[in-house]
């Protein structure tokens, strides 16, 4: 069997790791920063040097293609190198490196397969600075239109179009035009399952609902210490409800339902003022459609309630919606049946991050190989897998895509 070279993969993991490093061991490269550029320069040099033809998309996706005996469908892979301000040095960088190791074991080994292999780095998948998230690969899949894309601002008023075009990754080829023969993510689990079972491989059937929605409150400034409660109008307050109320609603839900205030700003944020304006998010997700749509509706109940109540105007902007979304069965069966073939213990789950396979489904039969996040830590900079877990999904990944890639029609 071709074995995927452990050390060499946690080598460049420590490598594209160190570009945007943050205490802690984390990582700062947020979709389109001067970081993320330079992360893209190397991900895409190592491309290069592994013999890949490598095309950059007009919304900034990097796929890189290694030519197969036919001119098929390429089996593909992938995931991205953004992160969130406080990321860790796995979420996503695992699968793209994870790739270009698979890559760099068949040539090595002199392999070439039937069918191409192709390797993607999807741009903006976090979605931290701009929305929706799995942005790149939603345009991929025609899920969005490129100007709308482009559009999407941050919170300081820079463009994806802008910020496309100054780190020099608007590339001249169409979203899409590579449509796969299948799409498989690896990724670490950035939960606290695998761990806590102790199982090598989690077997990925779907990824859940994500919602996720801004509000702006406003209100009145006033004097802390004279303005008499009843004649308040505390945007803040609205906003503190919010988020107890989503803590309670998600409990009394029970089940997959989840709920968070994340990004929070008050104005003017003075010990002494009655906040006139705030400005918080709300990210909710279940497994189930239907009851992520019973948490929509009842967390705008509350909101309508208390803005009542309390006299303030509410804006709610939808920055990403996305249904729950279910993998192709046959090659979830196929991940499944990869991993136990080299004793790995399995486990089925759901995922509860999104991922850019949520939406390459929409465009091929895809399928998601998980590995253990040490006590369930991501999205801070002390997430870890260990090394012979990374060794073991990449190897999980390399023995499917091989599979894969000697398929004929389909
Ligand atoms: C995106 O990665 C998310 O799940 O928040
Ligand atoms: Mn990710
Ligand atoms: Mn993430």
């Amino acid at each position: 069997m071709l074995r995927l070279d452990e050390r060499r993969l946690l080598g460049a993991l420590d490598e594209l790791a160190s570009l945007g490093a943050i205490e802690g061991g984390g990582c700062a490269r947020l979709a389109l920063t001067d970081e993320d550029k330079a992360g893209r320069d190397l991900v895409v040099g190592w491309m290069k040097a592994l013999g890949l033809a490598v095309t950059v998309d007009a919304i900034g996706n990097v796929i890189g293609v290694r030519a197969g005996t036919e001119n098929l469908a390429p089996v593909m892979t992938g995931s991205h190198i953004d992160t969130v301000r406080t990321g860790g040095r796995y979420d996503g960088n695992y699968g793209v490196l994870a790739g270009l190791e698979v890559v760099r074991a068949l040539n090595e080994a002199g392999v070439t397969t039937h069918r191409p292999l192709a390797v993607a780095v999807f741009t903006n998948e976090e979605g931290a600075r701009f929305q929706p998230d799995m942005m790149g690969s939603l345009v991929y899949v025609g899920g969005l239109g490129l100007n709308e894309a482009y559009a999407a601002a941050d919170k300081d008023g820079a463009s994806v179009g802008d910020e496309l075009r100054r780190i020099g990754y608007l590339g001249p080829t169409k979203p899409g035009a590579v449509k796969p023969h299948a799409f498989v993510e690896l990724h670490i689990e950035q939960g606290p399952i695998l761990d806590e079972e102790k199982v090598q491989i989690g077997v990925v059937e779907s990824v859940q609902g994500i919602s996720w929605t801004e509000y702006t409150v406003t209100g009145v400034s006033n004097h802390a210490g004279t303005t008499p409660m009843r004649l308040r109008r505390d945007a803040g307050y609205l906003a503190a409800s919010v988020n107890l109320f989503a803590r309670k609603l998600a409990w009394e839900m029970g089940g997959d339902q989840v709920a968070t205030v994340g990004s929070l700003a008050l104005r003017p944020n003075l010990i002494n003022v009655v906040p006139n304006r705030a400005v918080f998010s709300v990210d909710l997700r279940n497994t189930d459609e239907a009851k992520l749509k019973e948490a929509e509706a009842r967390v705008a109940a509350h909101i309508a309630e208390v803005a009542k109540a309390e006299r303030v105007e509410v804006e709610a902007k939808v920055l990403a919606r996305f249904e729950p979304v279910i993998f192709d069965a046959g090659l979830v069966d196929r991940v499944e049946h990869h991993a136990k073939a080299l004793s790995l213990s399995t486990r089925r789950m759901p995922s509860g991050a999104g991922h850019d396979a949520q939406m390459m489904q929409r465009l091929c039969p895809t399928a998601m190989i998980f590995v253990p996040s040490v006590a369930g830590l991501s999205h801070n900079v002390k997430e870890h897998t260990e090394a012979a877990d990374l060794a073991a999904g990449a190897q999980v990944l390399l023995n499917l895509m091989l599979e894969l890639a000697d398929e004929e029609a389909g």
